[in-house]
């Protein structure tokens, strides 16, 4: 049985079709990339997975089981703009991401505390920030806030890591240095990821497969009267990559 399966998921706002008959199913370690025009309900997809929101229609598993609606250990997420702590150091960011996830008031004591910096220590370590712990985030270049938003959702240790257009607004050096960073932290933790990218290049380069979300039906007189679905679902591992020269294409494909 499929880790994450999506089942004739329809998701409507008020009379507003926005996904229409998503059905998937996805491998515990799979790295999902979703690309789609913009508006046509990847971040609503997320956010299903979630369990932020209920679907209109149709089921989600994750594991055998509907996603909990509590934020809970099994699932992380980073959004395009970094949603770090301003007045918390680096250390203690990912203290309070734990401790958000982990008790209602948000706040760790005692044991639970020096346990929770114990770990941010180890994941700080993991993200190539220890040298930055006890700094602000506003003393960080983009890429390093990116990396500690992903280490806020990687402080539970997820199962499933959600990305929505994660490097976005990074310049392209720091994406580059943001993909070998994903690349090793995937290898070493086998999550399962969805990561939504406007970057077709990015999804086939860090993607096992590619998700494109369009609508099937289109009408040019009623443009939201149809929903988006799965229109493609592409083998990003044995296609190849499409968007490289012929030569460096040839390389690409010759079997490892
Ligand atoms: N809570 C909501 N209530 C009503 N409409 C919504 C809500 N959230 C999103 N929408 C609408 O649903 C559609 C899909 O939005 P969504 O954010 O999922 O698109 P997206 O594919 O992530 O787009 P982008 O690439 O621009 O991020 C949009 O038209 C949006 O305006
Ligand atoms: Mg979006």
């Amino acid at each position: 049985m499929s880790f994450v399966s999506v089942r004739d998921l329809f998701q409507f706002y008020g009379h507003r079709p926005i996904l229409e008959r998503v059905n998937i199913d996805v491998a515990e370690g799979e790295f999902i990339s979703i690309v789609g025009a913009s508006g046509c309900g990847k971040s609503t997809f997320l956010r299903l997975l979630l369990a932020q929101e209920q679907p209109t229609r149709g089921e989600i598993s994750i594991a055998g089981a509907a996603p909990a609606r509590e934020p809970g250990p099994d699932r992380g997420v980073v959004f395009q703009r970094y949603s770090v702590f301003p007045h918390m150091t680096v250390r203690d960011n990912l203290v309070a991401a734990e401790a958000f996830r982990t008790t209602r008031l948000g706040s760790l004591w005692g044991r639970a505390k020096a346990a929770a910096r114990e770990r941010a220590d180890e994941t700080l370590a993991r993200i190539g920030l220890s040298h930055v712990a006890d700094q602000y985030p506003s003393a960080l270049s983009g890429g390093m806030q990116q990396r500690l938003a992903i280490g806020q959702a990687l402080a539970s240790r997820p199962r499933i890591l959600l990305l929505d257009e994660p490097f976005g607004a990074l310049d392209p050096g720091t994406r580059l240095a943001m993909h070998d960073f994903l690349q090793a932290l995937r290898a070493e933790t086998k999550m399962t990821v969805f990561m939504v990218t406007h970057d077709l290049s990015e999804g086939f380069k860090l993607g096992d497969r590619v998700l494109v979300f369009d609508k099937p039906r289109w009408d040019p007189q009623a443009p939201e009267a149809y929903g988006a679905t799965i229109t493609y679902d592409f083998d990003a591992r044995n296609n190849g990559i499409p968007f490289q020269t012929i030569q460096e294409e040839t390389n690409v494909l010759r079997p490892q």
